[in-house]
């Protein structure tokens, strides 16, 4: 989401979710697993972005789920893809895809008033190398903070375990700054809003119940970006390629739990070394 929003100018309490209210949000992240995974693998040279859109949505209607995005704010699709050096809120088209586009896809599904979010970024085909670093960069930047999501740690260990992780690399990436995660619950943005930057042990302390989306939008150059005319699609201005990626992750009492991750983030933390309720049930 877009950052200095109306979070910003009325900052309000945390929601905290009980038993059932994240059960809810499960149901909800494993709608937007299901669609992300089938988005991914249609992800070919000659696909239209349209065509991603419908796929997301026919997920939708067979899980009996409600779109996050389509309506919100007038966005007039399920999905975000966004190709190259659109870094997100790309609008599904007649664009087609092509080998060596590197594409991220953005997904939200509610069930029962409760909303899941994430997103992946995939590569058509075989793209140069600096492209799949860049998107794994990312990812990886994402579960060091989906890692820091502890109760008991404070909002910012998620930003500086991101902006760690981009930087230990060493190449220079820009971390854009204009766009940031967000708690999510009964609404897709809610307080908190959550930077992908900053130092850690400041910050709103994280209980169990709170539930945030963590969205890394990491790019090969510069983190400066504008706002297309269609009023949505989010592009850098040094026109270097983007990934992003998010997931939902609910704090609880015994660990960090991926809500949109089909394991809930078992196998990830399992081998970190992490506690996870994900490790028992999933
Ligand atoms: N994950 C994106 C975000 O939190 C979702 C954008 S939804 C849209 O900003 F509806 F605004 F497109
Ligand atoms: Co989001």
């Amino acid at each position: 989401m877009r950052s200095g929003g109306v979070m910003f100018r009325r900052p309000g309490a945390i929601e905290i979710k009980n038993r059932e209210q994240l059960a809810m949000m499960r149901r909800a992240g494993l709608v937007v697993a299901e669609a992300l995974t089938a988005c991914g693998e249609a992800c070919v040279d000659g696909v239209t972005t349209a065509e991603l859109d419908g796929i997301a949505a026919s997920v939708l209607t067979r899980r009996d789920a409600g779109s996050s995005f389509r309506g919100y704010h007038g966005y007039p699709a399920v999905l975000c893809v966004s190709v190259n050096d659109e870094v997100v809120h790309g609008i599904p088209g007649e664009r087609v895809l092509r080998t060596g586009d590197l594409v991220s896809i953005d997904f939200g599904a509610v069930v029962e008033g409760w909303h899941g979010d994430a997103a992946v970024t995939v590569a058509v085909g075989a793209v140069p190398r600096d492209l799949a670093e860049l998107s794994d960069t990312t990812r990886a930047a994402l579960w060091a903070g989906l890692s820091a999501a502890l109760p008991g740690g404070r909002l910012g260990d998620v930003g500086a375990a991101v902006e760690d992780t981009v930087r230990s690399v060493g190449r220079g990436y820009g971390i854009l700054r204009d766009y940031v995660g967000h708690g999510i619950g009964s609404r897709m943005h809610m307080e908190p809003a959550v930077p992908n930057f900053g130092p850690a042990g400041r910050g709103p302390k994280l209980r169990p119940g709170m539930a945030i989306a963590i969205e890394p939008m990491v790019t090969l150059g510069s983190e400066e970006v504008y706002v297309h005319d269609d009023d949505w699609t989010v592009s850098t201005v040094d026109r270097s390629f983007a990934a992003h990626w998010e997931h939902t992750v609910a704090i609880t009492a015994d660990g960090p739990w991926v809500l949109t991750a089909l394991d809930g983030g078992a196998a990830h933390f399992t081998e970190a070394g992490i506690p996870s309720p994900a490790q028992a049930r999933t």
